[in-house]
């Protein structure tokens, strides 16, 4: 059960990029009973919560099944979420998993907040934050599809090294300023030319939205710039709706911000999903082309657990 500082949660993963932004989400918000676990890598470091120190634990099976947590936060990476995560719901945690590895689960709900908020229930101990490229697509379709019906989606995207975790930061930092290119940075998956983030952009995107034959194709590309994706996107409407109409749907959308010309550099550090550059495609029936960018850390992963956390605790779903 939640104490007078509010639920006791645990952020696993607290060393990495996404852990640290939300260890310092939490603070920001006043979460008091907070702890940070990582591999036995870093167990005995600190972390910073705020102003406080917190040591960093061990994230065994036996300390997250220990049933002295109610909320856990995951961002470790597939094969160490889908090993950890049953123990910590086994010890009573309802998780908040980033990795993929429950994302297209049947029955686990995949959720962006202020999109599909309602996709979870009581029972659901699971729940799985989106891929960060698929969070900021769909704060920017949902809205869309509400005002005029999606028919096809077709976007490039522009993905920051920070999005590769740690590793990619450190990448990025050892490359010199001229040096810098683009990267083919997936596997492929399947057999149709595919990356994994297209083939995820696609699915999860789908499943968010509740279209599960959505035709959405995506080109997706790692660029050289430290935090902050972007994607240019071309979505073709079922009934005609002009770039202004669009603005006007966008602009009272949850986590959406109108902006002139968005950049990865404009928007890092900032909360919401912006979208800029709404225009008519000439070359097609009803086809709206815009830019959308986010900082992929905060609502592109750590801020939607947050969000996810903070719906789940209004709906008393958690201790509170
Ligand atoms: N970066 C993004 O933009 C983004 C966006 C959406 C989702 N995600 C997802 O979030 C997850 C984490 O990403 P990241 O970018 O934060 O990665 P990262 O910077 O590499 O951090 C990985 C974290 O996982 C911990 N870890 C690794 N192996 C572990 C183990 N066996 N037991 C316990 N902890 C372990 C690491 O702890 P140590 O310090 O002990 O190594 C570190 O805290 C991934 O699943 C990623 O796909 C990332």
């Amino acid at each position: 059960m939640g104490s007078a500082a509010g639920p006791r949660i645990a952020v696993v993963g607290g060393t990495g990029a996404v852990g640290t932004v939300t260890l310092d989400l939490l603070a920001g918000r006043g979460f008091a009973s907070v702890r940070a676990f990582a591999s036995s890598r870093s167990a005995g470091r600190t972390v910073r919560l705020g102003e406080r120190e917190l040591l960093v634990e061990e994230a065994t099976p036996e300390a997250l099944e220990a049933g002295d947590i109610d909320l856990c936060f995951f961002s470790v990476g597939t094969t160490t979420s889908r090993k950890l995560v049953p123990h910590a719901v086994r010890g009573g945690a309802t998780v908040i998993d980033k990795s993929d590895a429950y994302r297209l689960t049947d029955g686990v709900p995949l959720v962006v907040a202020g999109v599909n908020d309602d996709a979870v229930s009581a029972a659901d101990r699971i729940v799985a934050n989106p891929n960060c490229s698929a969070m900021q697509l769909t704060c920017a379709l949902a809205p869309l599809h509400e005002a005029a019906g999606l028919a096809r989606v077709r976007l490039a995207t522009y993905q920051s090294m920070s999005g590769a975790g740690d590793a990619g930061i450190d990448r990025l930092k050892a490359t010199k300023p001229l040096e810098a290119d683009l990267a083919i940075d997936w596997e492929p998956e399947g057999n149709a030319g595919e990356l994994s983030e297209e083939y995820k952009l696609r699915e999860e995107t789908r499943k968010i939205l509740g279209l599960p034959e959505l035709p959405l194709h995506a080109a997706c590309m790692r660029v050289p710039v430290l935090v902050g994706h972007a994607q240019a996107v071309w979505v073709e409407t079922v009934e005609p709706l002009s770039p202004e109409a669009a603005a006007a749907v966008l602009e009272a959308a949850p986590h959406v911000r109108l902006a002139d010309a968005p950049t990865p550099g404009r928007v890092a550090g900032t909360d919401e999903v912006h979208v800029g550059r709404i225009r008519r495609d000439p070359t097609a029936e009803n086809v709206l082309a815009l830019l959308v960018v986010n900082d992929n850390l905060r609502k592109g992963a750590a801020l939607n657990a947050v969000q996810i956390a903070e719906g789940l605790l209004a709906r008393r779903l958690l201790p509170a």
